[in-house]
């Protein structure tokens, strides 16, 4: 059951994609003498949150950078925490993920996951496609420049059995060989914990995308950090190059 929003969505701009960078919760475990992984949980269990807020508030995209491609060089003891979290999440969360009517879509080099992952993300993907209240994207084993290189190199492919002519190439094509084909570019990316960077995640993607970001760390992150981002959104002009706003008159 999703409970009633904090505020009334008429004062808010609501982003239709919203993309987020998952970050700090090692720094929430460690400032509460807890192992990481507790700050992992505590992180999947702001990510269920997230997933509910983004359904009551109206966005229709959600992307979760939830495992980058360097985030397998961390001791192998978190990596299998964080995997563990992720199958616990997709053998958890997919019935109710499926009756709120969300559809899953995973992107990221899935080679490198493990093969029961594997099957639940295809099975998640395969029961929820259907739905259209929110489309949750998982960046798992992502990383932008390898999704930019793979993307190339599919084109090149395309064009020597002559699919694909070279003087076809352009925007929107390369678009369709990124991971994220079908899926718009997100309006607005939040990062938590007071970094400020975009860690390799949907570089391409983020070309015109407001950034906010926010103090708090992630496994904190609830449905006040949500409004908060929102309203900074709301107050952003989008111009994308041009000179004239995207603001609509609201009086
Ligand atoms: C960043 O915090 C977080 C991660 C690298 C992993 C994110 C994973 C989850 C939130 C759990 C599973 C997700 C889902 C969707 C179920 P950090 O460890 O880099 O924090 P730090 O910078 O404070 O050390």
């Amino acid at each position: 059951m999703i409970s009633e929003p904090l505020i009334e969505n008429d004062n808010l701009d609501i982003p239709f994609h919203l993309a987020i960078i998952m970050d700090g919760n090692g720094r929430w475990a460690k400032s509460k003498g807890y192992p990481r992984v507790a700050g992992h949980r505590k992180g999947a269990e702001a990510a269920r949150l997230a997933v509910e807020n983004s359904i009551k508030y109206g966005v229709r995209y959600l992307t979760l950078y939830s495992f980058s491609s360097e985030n397998w060089r961390r001791p192998v003891d978190e990596v299998n925490d964080i995997m563990g979290l992720l199958r616990e999440y997709l053998l958890n969360q997919m019935n109710e993920l499926h009756s709120s009517g969300v559809r899953l879509r995973v992107i990221g080099e899935r080679d490198n996951l493990a093969s029961d992952i594997n099957l639940l993300i295809e099975e998640g993907e395969m029961s929820t496609k259907s739905n259209t209240t929110l489309e949750l994207v998982i960046a798992l084993s992502y990383g932008s420049r390898s999704e930019i290189v793979n993307a190339t190199k599919r084109i090149l492919n395309n064009v020597d059995l002559g699919v694909v002519k070279p003087r076809e190439i352009n925007e929107i094509l390369f678009e369709s060989y990124l991971d994220t084909a079908g899926i718009p570019n997100p309006d607005l990316l939040i990062r938590t914990s007071g970094e400020k960077r975009l860690s390799n995640f949907l570089l391409w993607q983020l070309a015109y995308t407001e950034l906010v970001f926010l103090d708090v760390l992630w496994p904190d992150f609830g449905e006040p950090d949500f409004i908060k981002a929102l309203f900074e959104f709301t107050q952003r002009e989008r111009r994308f190059g041009s000179i004239n706003s995207n603001k609509i008159d609201k009086n």
